[in-house]
């Protein structure tokens, strides 16, 4: 009985889903987290209504974790429902490709947690990429083609062009790129046309009229097809928006670099323009760079880091059951090689 009412309680904070695959990620992580004790630091990079973050220090209970969020409402939130783990855990208000300046602010402002990160390394990082439930569940937020709402989309709804303005403000041949790049729409290029001519007439401010618009020229044939006629151009709006797949390039990287020897990092991508980035980026970190013709791998030129997960892994029937949002996710892991004994 107490159990059914942890598990209430827990979808409740978590806007009724379950953290994606939150066990499968933590066993990722749980090597290194045991191997670091009571010095284990694991980034939170996606923070959202804190349920992995709450997963992992409810199981690691030595660890510390540092989340991160672009968007005080989650922040807010998350701080709240985890304010109970006291100083093992921090949340930080950044992009999660620039969450090092911060780190250090609150370091040197006398923060353990993120002290610890300086002290000892990353032990462990998730980035569970992409929009949250809660982000959905909020209909001021513009991010819901389901609703009349603001045309914003923006994660850090204090910085940069919403949707409206991308909308209200980009050439035919930016907003072509754009729909066609991040949202595989076939009809790009007609949409922007009729967006241009739209926008003349009044400035787009909601996105019923941009919804009603798709309906109008993506032809009836194609609306049959692909899901819900605005999927493809609000995905890629709110990719525009918030640089999403700029802070993802960006961040694998340097997540890596951080890493002390034997820590992991474990990035979920819910679309192929994310997986693809996480999958390039990990093949690069995970190759020898010995010049070609070499007979031995040389030292130097060694890879610094090995695939934990074979491909990608995606989530089981049980598990979309009971979170559909898992249905399309695509989990990727790597670990900082140990050092030779
Ligand atoms: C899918 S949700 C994470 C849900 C979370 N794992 C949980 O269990 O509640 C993604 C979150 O990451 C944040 N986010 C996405 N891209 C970001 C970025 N580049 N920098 C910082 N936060 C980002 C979003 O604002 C959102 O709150």
């Amino acid at each position: 009985m107490a159990d059914k009412a942890q598990l209430q309680a827990d979808l409740r904070a978590n806007h009724g889903h379950v953290p994606v695959m939150r066990a499968r990620v933590t066993q990722l992580l749980a090597e290194a987290v045991t191997a670091a004790g009571e010095h284990a630091v694991i980034i939170d990079g996606t923070l959202g209504a804190g349920g992995h973050s709450e997963y992992f220090l409810t199981q690691f209970p030595l660890a510390t974790v540092i989340g991160l969020d672009r968007d005080t409402h989650a922040l807010g939130q998350a701080r709240a429902r985890l304010e109970k783990f006291g100083d093992r855990f921090v949340g930080l208000h950044c992009r999660f490709d620039q969450y090092l300046p911060v780190l250090e602010q609150t370091a040197a402002a006398g923060n353990q947690a993120c002290q610890r990160y300086l002290d000892y390394g990353l032990t462990g990082a998730l980035f569970d990429l992409g929009v949250s439930s809660m982000q959905l569940d909020q209909p001021e937020r513009g991010f819901a083609y389901s609703i009349d709402a603001p045309l914003d989309m923006r994660m850090n709804d204090a910085e940069g062009l919403t949707a409206a303005d991308i909308l209200n403000t980009y050439s035919h041949g930016e907003l072509a790129k754009v729909l066609k790049n991040y949202g595989d729409e076939r009809f790009a290029g007609k949409i922007a046309s009729a967006v241009i001519k739209e926008r003349e007439r009044e400035p787009f401010t909601t996105s019923q009229r941009f919804v009603e618009l798709l309906y109008a020229t993506i032809p009836a044939a194609a609306r049959r097809t692909g899901g819900h006629p605005a999927k493809r151009s609000f995905q890629a709006l709110r990719i525009e928006v918030n640089r999403e797949l700029e802070a993802i390039e960006q961040v694998v990287p340097r997540i890596a670099d951080a890493l002390h020897p034997g820590g992991r990092a474990v990035f979920m991508a819910y679309q192929s323009l994310e997986d693809k980035i996480v999958k390039r980026i990990f093949a690069d970190l995970t190759t020898s760079k010995t010049p070609p013709g070499l007979p031995v791998d040389l030292p130097e030129f060694a890879a610094k880091f090995s695939l934990v997960t074979r491909g990608a892994e995606k989530a089981t029937e049980d598990e979309i059951a009971e979170n559909p949002r898992s249905a399309s996710v695509r989990v990727r892991a790597i670990e900082a090689k140990k050092v030779a004994q």
